[in-house]
């Protein structure tokens, strides 16, 4: 069955305790949480006192994905602040197989993201050093874009990569995921959907999460 993965991006911050009690509360799996730098990525998020916040109240995993130039740097800090999956850009990291190791060596669960224009193909060296890997569906750095369809593409070429490696990474799929696409990605072979602003945008959340998760 598919992981949902509700993105605190899109909570409300000046309630974050409420909404983080919402996901508690509901069907979804996994808090998804966007650290961004303003150098790998065109915004600036948030970081480690919002998400200490977050694991105060959390009672599921957080799922921390880095958009950030120098991952190395803070790979034990959030150990500390709560993550236990914590996945880093393909694009940002220039001795990626040394930073996956560094975050399994932490007892974390190793990620690369790869954005929208990364072939798949460049995984085929790191498949058994993470446990996860990313597929961006937008250009990261905002909540609320608009699905890149070929994404599709490449889940299912990913997804055959791991079946004939052996691999039991998990494959996630991250912006503009609704209601509208879900299907389709865990046909394609998605293992786990992020959902900002489908989830936090929606009249009822918990429903959301539900039928995401159905
Ligand atoms: C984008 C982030 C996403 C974002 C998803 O850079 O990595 O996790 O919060 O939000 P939606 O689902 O609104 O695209
Ligand atoms: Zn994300």
């Amino acid at each position: 069955m598919t992981l949902i993965a509700p993105s605190i991006l899109s909570a409300d911050f000046g309630n974050l305790q409420r909404d983080v009690e919402m996901i508690n509360n509901s069907a979804a799996d996994w808090f998804h949480v966007d650290i961004m730098d303003g150098v790998f990525v065109p915004n600036i998020s948030f970081g480690f006192p919002v998400m200490k916040a977050v694991q105060k109240h959390a009672k599921k995993p957080m799922d921390v994905h880095l958009m950030i130039a120098d991952a190395d740097k803070y790979v034990k800090t959030f150990k500390e602040n709560g993550a236990q999956v914590l996945t880093v850009h393909y694009e940002a990291c220039t001795h990626l197989h040394r930073t996956l190791q560094s975050i399994r060596a932490e007892g974390m669960k190793a990620g690369v993201a790869v954005n929208p224009h990364t072939s798949i193909s460049l995984l085929e060296n790191v498949i058994h050093d993470a446990d996860l890997f990313l597929v961006m569906s937008v250009n990261p750095g905002f909540g609320g874009q608009k699905f890149i369809p070929n994404t599709y593409l490449k889940v299912r070429q990913l997804r055959r990569m791991l079946d004939e490696t052996g691999s039991k990474a998990l494959i996630e799929v991250d912006g503009g995921v609704d209601l509208t696409n879900f299907r389709q990605l865990a046909e394609a072979g998605a293992d786990v959907l992020v959902a900002g602003n489908a989830v936090f945008g929606a009249k009822d959340p918990v429903q959301t999460i539900a039928e995401l998760k159905s």
